[in-house]
């Protein structure tokens, strides 16, 4: 790996975004498929605390997420305290957007150094040569990322606190910690989004909730949906929706992928070979949410329309009406939602 310390000074270039609408393209056939690889810009700034590998990143190239809002946002640095899935799948989608430099993201973690230098080598990403250079590095962020397990997280904001300060935007990705849970770790009052994103975002198809504490500025408020708004859509909820929102879609992709293992076992059991039931299902699947999406028509009635009277698809949702399935689904939704709330009333002791 081709990694070498750079020098202090130069301050980084501020991140500029576009006010562009995320599209999709219309081709299906390329939705289930990993967008290609694409060597995105490097960044010129330097600082003797940091490490990158000096190469151009290589990233998940994903279109439909490129050009974000909004020009007049601008930032000197993000930090990512947690370098696991979901801080590498944010950190790809800042990138792939272009509003800032991969140089200007920062990712820390509690021992793993393999794990930092590789994100490091992939995405050009900086990342701290000592404890010390760890500390400023924080201090001087604008936007700190939590991205710990919540089983973790107690332990690893305790420690970060003297760290943080009222001027930076502290957002985190912890499920079931509280805001107000957060504050009481921090000990003292600082703008925090807390966020509920799923693991679709790791291709840039993520669905998050955010809510915001008091003191989050207008702007911060920006700039933390801009940033979900890189690894997918963003819906703003009052805090206690959050659990909801775990509910529906941060729970919801293996509610979909249960539905796709019965509709492949289905159609294996009913001779079709294994690949042609699973490619018939993801593409049926791929299909109906774009169907959903293009035609802004109600699931519903995309649902009458391909259900004649007596034919093959009522057949099936009688069947599944007389076992109570929306019923069944709806209910999950809720006990999701249930099972979030204990599980952040569990975190708060
Ligand atoms: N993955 C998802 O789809 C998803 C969806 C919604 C929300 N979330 C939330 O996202 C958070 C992260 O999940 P993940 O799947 O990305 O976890 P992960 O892959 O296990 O990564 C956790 C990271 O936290 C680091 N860490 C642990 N203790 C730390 C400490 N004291 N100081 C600094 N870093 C520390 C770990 O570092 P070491 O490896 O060095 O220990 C590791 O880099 C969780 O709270 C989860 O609830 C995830």
């Amino acid at each position: 790996m081709d990694t070498m310390n750079t020098n202090t000074t130069n301050e980084m270039n501020k991140a500029s975004m576009t006010n562009d609408v995320n599209t999709m393209s219309s081709d299906c056939r390329h939705a289930a498929k990993h967008r290609e690889l694409g060597a995105l810009r490097g960044a010129d700034n330097d600082a003797d605390t940091v490490m990158t590998n000096g190469a151009n990143p290589t990233v998940m190239n994903d279109s439909s997420n490129m050009d974000k809002p909004n020009s007049k946002l601008s930032i000197d640095r993000i930090s990512f305290v947690g370098a696991g899935s979901m801080a590498e799948a944010i950190i790809r989608g800042l990138i792939n957007t272009g509003w800032i430099a991969s140089r200007q993201i920062v990712a820390v973690n509690r021992s793993n150094a393999e794990r930092l230098q590789q994100l490091a080598s992939l995405y050009d990403i900086s990342i701290p040569t000592d404890e010390a250079a760890r500390d400023q590095l924080i201090t001087s962020s604008d936007i700190v990322v939590l991205a710990m397990k919540p089983k973790d997280a107690a332990q690893a904001i305790a420690d970060l606190a003297p760290r943080l300060h009222e001027r930076q935007l502290i957002i985190s990705v912890i499920a079931g910690l509280n805001i107000g849970s957060l504050t009481r770790i921090i000990g003292k009052p600082l703008p925090i989004a807390r966020t509920m994103p799923n693991t679709s975002s790791s291709i840039g198809l993520g669905a998050t909730g955010i809510s915001f504490s008091e003191r989050v500025t207008d702007v911060q408020r920006q700039l933390a949906q801009t940033i979900f708004e890189s690894v997918g859509i963003v819906r703003i909820v009052e805090e206690p929706l959050l659990d909801v929102v775990t509910g529906v879609s941060g729970s919801g992709p293996a509610y979909i992928y249960y539905v796709m293992e019965a509709m492949i076992r289905g159609g294996i059991e009913c001779g079709l070979s294994p690949d042609a039931a699973k490619d018939l299902t993801l593409q049926t699947v791929l299909g109906a949410a774009r169907m959903v999406q293009e035609t802004g028509e109600e699931p519903a009635e995309l649902r009458r329309k391909v259900t004649s009277p007596g034919g093959t698809t009522q057949a099936a949702l009688e069947l599944m009406a007389s076992n109570d399935l929306q019923e069944t689904i709806s209910n999950a939704v809720k006990r999701a939602a249930e099972r979030a709330r204990e599980l952040g009333a569990a975190l708060e002791k």
